[in-house]
């Protein structure tokens, strides 16, 4: 089966989250199922710069008053189409944000270049020779692919669309409209139009014949009020098209025992030789030595990520006696609350801001525990670093992190399946309570082991979830 795959972002050539890591894992992880993932992502000078040998496949003639090339090449595994549009993807900041950190003002006409660059790909007029079976689109970048595909010649090939995060939506003014080579019906309730405005994700997932999201647990919150961001309700008009695929983990770029950025190499036998990641930890961030925990965040420092609740608690992390490290940028004043945290204790916390992949590997490696106060979290991907760490995931009982950690309770302990700590209600006193619940779990180094250990043989692969999404696609293939 040859599946078209359409992202904004993919690992290792461009990253700015989860969807760029999810992005990267799947062409490999679906292989063995007999399945080929070519991936399309814009020719941002980076991707373009990383890729040495490319050629040309195909052209559009005119995308959005520009032609625009497609270019083929292989890259770590992967089977790439790059959308080639200079006009539209050559510019000097990242994937969607400027050098000041604004929006793109045209990103509405960049990401629709890329969802019609696809359909056109689809329907086998711009890449002689292929065609894909399938088409599988991720989050409002692409997500008007299956829209153009619905109103142009490839209406009869599968799509799947997967929400990696619902809170990011593609909303813009109606004046757009008319620029998006769409016949008028698409601008109605069935398709675009949301609220008087066009929605891109509202018309992928009006238009897909599946729609999924990275975990069973946020595929249940989303079609909730609280957390369905306005789209619960035609979230439940397809909710029989609906499932939840929780994320796997690039097993080998994050693997203990051949990590590269990591001083020390260890396994799940020889967790004592995480002490030398520790101390390097430690040298990084200026951290004096001490008996108590260091605790990790790696994260974007927003509101969604509870980094508000992290910078309530620093204070009491320190008085208990624990450590703290903190990698991440994002919200000024977030950033700012927990810069302040980190000269208040000198030699007790740690940050370092800005974005640091090797970074994030060497606290994974030497942490003791990992926080992760989400206030909603569709899958979540540094608690499954952190489990395949060894580095104790301390989470917000939301969406995937509910899934994906076993809460260290009493029967949970018994059984010897705990490993890590849940907390709700997500607010800085439930976080307070989770770090303290650790703290005293630490004290007795036989359960922290046990935890750890516990952690480390947890299935993080993406074994089982390539087999639902093996069968996700050829059960469309087969209705179709
Ligand atoms: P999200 O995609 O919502 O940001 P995920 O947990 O799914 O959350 O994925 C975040 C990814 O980005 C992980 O691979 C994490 O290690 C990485 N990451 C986040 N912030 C940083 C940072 N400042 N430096 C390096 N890696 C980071
Ligand atoms: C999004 C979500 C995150 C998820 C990632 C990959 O960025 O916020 O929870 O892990 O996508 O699916």
């Amino acid at each position: 089966m040859n599946v078209l795959s359409v992202a904004s972002e993919v690992f290792p050539l461009v990253k700015t989250g989860g969807l760029a890591d999810v992005v990267g894992a799947l062409p490999s992880a679906l292989l063995p199922h007999g399945i080929r993932i070519r991936t399309l992502v814009p020719g941002y000078p980076a991707v373009l710069h990383k890729l040495k040998k490319k050629k040309a496949v195909g052209s559009i003639g005119n995308l959005f008053g520009h032609p625009a090339r497609v270019l083929a090449a292989d890259y770590d595994g992967l089977d790439l189409l790059v959308l080639d549009q200079p006009a539209l993807y050559a510019r000097d900041g990242g994937p969607y944000l400027d050098t000041t950190g604004r929006d793109y003002p045209d990103n509405f006409r960049r990401f629709a270049a890329l969802s019609l660059a696809a359909a056109e790909i689809a329907s086998d007029s711009v890449v002689p020779g292929w065609k894909p079976d399938l088409v599988h689109v991720h989050d409002w970048q692409t997500a008007l692919t299956p829209v153009y595909m619905r109103f142009g010649s490839a209406a009869d090939i599968p799509t799947v669309m997967t929400i990696h995060n619902i809170a990011f939506q593609g909303q813009f003014g109606a004046s757009v409209f008319p620029e998006l080579s769409l016949p008028p019906e698409a601008f109605s309730m069935q398709f675009l139009e949301y609220y008087g405005d066009v929605g891109f994700l509202k018309g992928g997932l009006q238009t897909a014949t599946a729609i999924t999201t990275v975990s069973p647990s946020y595929a249940q919150e989303i079609l909730t009020p609280e957390f369905g961001m306005g789209l619960e309700g035609l979230l439940a008009s397809r909710v029989a098209s609906l499932s939840g695929i929780v994320n796997g983990i690039d097993a080998a770029t994050w693997n203990p025992e051949s990590d590269p950025h990591i001083p020390q190499n260890y396994a799940p036998g020889t967790l004592k030789r995480r002490a030398a990641n520790r101390k390097a930890l430690e040298e990084r961030f200026g951290l004096d030595k001490g008996p108590g925990p260091i605790f990790c965040v790696i994260s974007r420092l927003t509101w969604q990520k509870g980094m508000d609740l992290l910078a309530q608690v620093t204070d009491d992390i320190v008085a208990l006696g624990g450590r703290l490290v903190v990698l991440g940028s994002g919200d000024a004043a977030l950033e700012g609350a927990l810069m302040a945290a980190s000269s208040r204790h000198r030699g007790h916390i740690g940050m370092v801001t800005g974005y640091d992949e090797p970074l994030s590997h060497l606290m994974q490696a030497g942490s003791d525990a990992i926080l992760i106060p989400s206030r909603f979290e569709p899958c979540g991907l540094t608690q499954l670093y952190g489990l395949r760490y060894g580095c104790v995931p301390i989470v917000a009982r939301t969406g995937g992190l509910t899934d994906t950690v076993i809460d260290a309770n009493e029967a949970a302990l018994a059984a010897r399946v705990a490993t890590g700590f849940q907390f709700q209600p997500v607010t800085a006193d439930g976080l307070r309570l989770a770090i303290r619940r650790a703290m005293h779990a630490y004290k007795e180094p036989k359960v922290w082991a046990r935890l750890q250990n516990q952690g480390m043989k947890s299935d993080v692969s993406w074994a089982k979830s390539a087999e639902r999404y093996a069968s996700l696609y050829s059960g469309l293939l087969a209705k179709g």
